[in-house]
């Protein structure tokens, strides 16, 4: 692939560290936008991306772009497209469709509109189509309206890059792993600094912590699995593929971070352990299971990060919280505590005054990340 305009995907709030982050990865030509970033990169770039961002949600490389303020202009402009020179056959294939400001909203019948005209285009030139897998698509085509502008990409990732290998069935609510890994980013968590999370679930903020302070590119693990959409396109030149995922092998550190994870509920750290161990960081992390209520400070100094239950999903609940500050006044005095939670989670009962808030989003849900500068005798 020629050198090549690209766009990451990330959630709203991390397009800023997502940027930084290209650029270490080797993008150029860098601008962020919103809810995404556009970057130039040739194959090998656009592979190390694909592997090694921790934010993104997919890396999107564009083969369209064309008016289409009806169907019949989405059907042909996408027709257009030489599918049978990117795909095969005998690939399946799922469109994910999405539209901004666009006289066509529905994005069922914008991605129906797209699989027939991808459909078609084959047809045409073979007399067969390939099959369409919503469920676990071997390529995945996004279609994109704006202001009636149609944008037609391949996903170089296929399943969305949260999807890191790691994860066993999970308990509840779990947050994606990118969203963990950009908040690690957003709050300057360094492998240095001890981290507790003292409601950790399945454990994704440290083991996401773990994986950075081993400098490990957080797309190994999927190799072995499910591994990325572009491995699957035509013409696909694994051996160039190889050389990066070996470079991408060699790289890392040697680290001895100081990790704590600890849940009220024993299935959740068992769940968190068995995480940990796929993710290959078992060693890196203490896990302990007890009330958020009796943890103690396993350092002088070090940084809380947690994401109490709270909403629609886990009952959330002012007791909770106000106990959360108990502790956190009580016996993290020389610590600093990122609280990650809904906006409607009553986060006020945790009795102390936020030095920062950062608006995020976890899916539908508004949230903020609030940071506590927890001074000795530090009250409201
Ligand atoms: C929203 S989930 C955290 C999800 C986690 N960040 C993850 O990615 O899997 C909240 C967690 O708090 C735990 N929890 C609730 N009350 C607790 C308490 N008093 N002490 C410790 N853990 C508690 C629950 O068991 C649950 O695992």
């Amino acid at each position: 692939m020629r050198r090549r305009v690209l766009r990451a995907t990330c959630d709203h709030g991390f397009e800023a560290a997502l940027a930084d982050e290209l650029a270490t990865l080797g993008a150029v030509a860098i601008e962020p936008g919103h809810r995404g970033v556009g970057f130039e990169a040739d194959r090998e770039t656009c592979w190390r991306v694909t592997l090694g961002s921790r934010l993104a949600n997919r890396v999107l490389v564009p083969v369209a772009q064309f008016p289409a303020g009806d169907r019949r202009a989405l059907h042909a402009g996408v027709e257009r497209v030489d599918w049978p020179g990117w795909f095969d056959l005998d690939r399946t294939f799922a469109v994910d469709a999405s539209s901004h400001r666009s006289r066509e909203s529905h994005t069922g019948f914008i991605a129906q509109v797209a699989k027939d005209a991808i459909c078609d285009r084959f047809r045409a030139e073979t007399g067969r189509r390939p099959s369409v897998d919503r469920r676990a698509p071997d390529v995945v085509v996004n279609v994109h309206l704006a202001e009636d502008v149609c944008t037609v990409s391949l996903d170089a990732a296929g399943a969305r890059l949260h999807r890191r290998g790691w994860r066993g069935p999970t308990g509840e609510a779990p947050l994606k792993e990118t969203l963990a890994a950009g908040m690690l980013r957003l709050i300057g968590w360094q492998p240095d600094v001890p981290l507790l999370d003292p409601m950790c679930g399945s454990g994704t903020f440290l083991i996401e912590a773990a994986l950075i302070a081993q400098g490990r590119a957080p797309g190994l693990l999927r190799l072995g699995g499910e591994g990325f959409a572009c491995q699957r396109w035509a013409g696909h030149d694994a051996p160039a593929f190889e050389a990066v995922v070996t470079a991408l092998r060699q790289q890392g550190r040697h680290a001895a971070p100081l990790l704590v994870g600890r849940d009220a509920d024993p299935d959740a750290i068992r769940a968190a352990r068995l995480n940990a161990r796929h993710a290959g960081v078992a060693d890196l992390i203490r896990f302990e299971v007890g009330p958020m209520q009796r943890a103690e400070a396993p350092a002088p100094t070090g940084i809380v990060l947690t994401n109490p239950p709270y909403g629609d999903r886990l009952a959330a609940d002012e007791a909770l919280y106000r106990d959360l500050g108990d502790a956190f006044k009580q016996r993290f005095a020389g610590w600093t505590a990122w609280v990650f939670t809904a906006v409607e989670a009553p986060i006020r009962a945790i009795g102390l005054k936020p030095a920062r808030k950062i608006p995020l989003r976890n899916g539908p849900i508004d949230c903020r990340l609030c940071r506590y500068d927890l001074y000795a005798g530090s009250r409201t």
